[in-house]
């Protein structure tokens, strides 16, 4: 149960009687103005009429000033308003009475009212909250064909005890669950959760809201709050079914739209077309899910498309990722480019090969060392000649230099 704050102040009202045009109307505050936490960052205020209202025919309306932790005002009828904010800095907020539509030209004094910020040594709470919801086919017995998965990342604050535990709830509407599936730093202290199924409507346009606090024997751990716009942090999926198809030089491709509880007409698609002999990019913005493409019928083609929820139903938010590639043409010569690809291959295997025994030649010296032994000059040209034969100017210096140490006829001995 969450705790209340309630200040209340100026109830005996000092009113602004000189801004009055006409004396007789004075307007009297509100009174029991209550900042209540109903849900993870989200408070009801509520405050009551002044029951010495004099003039009963006039129609009045409340000007709320929301103070901190960020300015905001508004104008309402009711007597109670719903807030979402995040609140680990706390929250104060004013109302006063004013007439009807006069646009607070008349107004009575302030009340005020706090929330104080959750205790909380500075540096300890989470710092770099990000999530990320991802939509996800419900199998064909669930009630509702799509679910929503939510993963969310932090790093440890700073200054958080080494024994600092964190625990992490999300909120969406009316439903507040706490995560299950944590993953946790060399520690133990949990640094991400991963909810495989959640409340959050992916069409919804009401903000999530996300809330870390934690426990640590050392230090009070300050909670931390953030409110994220489902269309900012939503993961959309690749188009599904990508395929391609060639009739002479025409490509066309063909998709469907991604896993997601928006319908058909809802997507911007990115399509990227690869040709792999030159490296040539050709990049498509379509709102379709078919594309005709001109191609040469020497080169291989590679193919992906990724989507975005148009803004025509909700606000733009990011690409999707990119489809698994597709590879079209090119499929009739395989033969001769093989093998010119593979023939230099080859050649730079062998290559490496030799240089690589020369080098272990030189290990060889290294690991034993000279014993001095007569020289044998036949011996030292055979050596020499030899490396010669594997072709790299390299590995002949190498050699040569080898030749003149001492030890080298155990070297020779190895390799004879
Ligand atoms: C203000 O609150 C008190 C105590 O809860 C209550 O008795 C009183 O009726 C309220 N005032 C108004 C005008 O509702
Ligand atoms: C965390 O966020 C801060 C400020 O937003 C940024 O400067 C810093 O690079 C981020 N740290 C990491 C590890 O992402
Ligand atoms: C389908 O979903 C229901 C409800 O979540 C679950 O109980 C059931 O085991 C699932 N069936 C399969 C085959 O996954
Ligand atoms: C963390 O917040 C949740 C939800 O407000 C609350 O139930 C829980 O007691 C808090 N835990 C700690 C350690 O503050």
């Amino acid at each position: 149960v969450v705790p209340v704050f309630l200040i209340l102040l100026g109830a005996t009202a000092t009113l602004q009687v000189d801004l009055l045009p006409d004396k007789k109307l004075l307007l009297l505050p509100p009174v029991n103005f209550t900042i209540k936490v109903t849900g993870l960052a989200q408070v009801l205020l509520h405050w009551d009429p002044n029951p010495n209202r004099e003039q009963r025919n006039i129609k009045l309306q409340y000007h709320v000033k929301i103070n901190s932790p960020q300015e905001d005002e508004y104008d309402t009828r009711k007597t109670e308003s719903k807030y979402v904010i995040p609140l680990h800095e706390g929250f104060t907020a004013s109302v006063r009475t004013i007439l009807e539509n006069s646009h607070s030209f008349l107004a009575s004094s302030w009340v005020s009212a706090e929330l104080k910020a959750p205790p909380g040594a500075p540096g300890t709470s989470v710092v770099n909250l990000t999530c990320t919801t991802n939509t996800a086919m419900n199998n064909r017995t669930h009630l509702r064909p799509y679910r929503v998965s939510l993963l969310c990342t932090w790093l440890v604050g700073k200054d958080a005890p080494e024994d600092t535990q964190y625990f992490l709830y999300y909120r969406y509407g009316f439903w507040t669950e706490e995560c299950q599936e944590y993953s946790t730093d060399a520690l133990n202290r949990n640094t991400a959760c991963w909810f495989p199924r959640t409340f959050i409507n992916s069409k919804g346009l009401e903000q999530l809201a996300v809330h870390v606090n934690g426990s640590s024997k050392h230090a009070a751990i300050k909670p931390l709050d953030q409110l994220f716009f489902l269309h900012a942090i939503d993961q959309v999926n690749p188009p599904m079914n990508v395929t391609a198809e060639i009739e002479g030089t025409s490509l066309s491709i063909l998709w469907e739209k991604p896993v997601s509880a928006f319908p058909v007409q809802c997507f911007d698609y990115e399509l990227k077309i690869c040709n792999m002999k030159n490296g040539y990019f050709q990049m498509e913005k379509l709102t379709t899910n078919k594309f005709i493409s001109k191609i040469d019928d020497v080169s291989t083609y590679s193919i992906q498309v990724r989507a975005a929820v148009s803004s025509t139903c909700r606000m733009a938010g990011n690409w999707g990722e990119w489809s698994q590639p597709i590879y079209m043409g090119g499929e009739q010569k395989p033969l001769a480019e093989w093998f010119l690809i593979l023939l230099p291959a080859t050649i730079c295997f062998i290559l490496l090969i030799f240089s690589l025994i020369c080098r272990v030649c030189h290990l060889w010296t290294k690991l034993f060392p000279p014993v001095p032994v007569p020289k044998n000059n036949i011996k030292d040209l055979l050596v020499v000649t030899n490396c010669e034969k594997t072709g790299s100017n390299e590995t002949e210096v190498e050699i040569i230099s080898y030749v003149k140490e001492p030890g080298f006829e155990i070297f020779e001995n190895s390799m004879f």
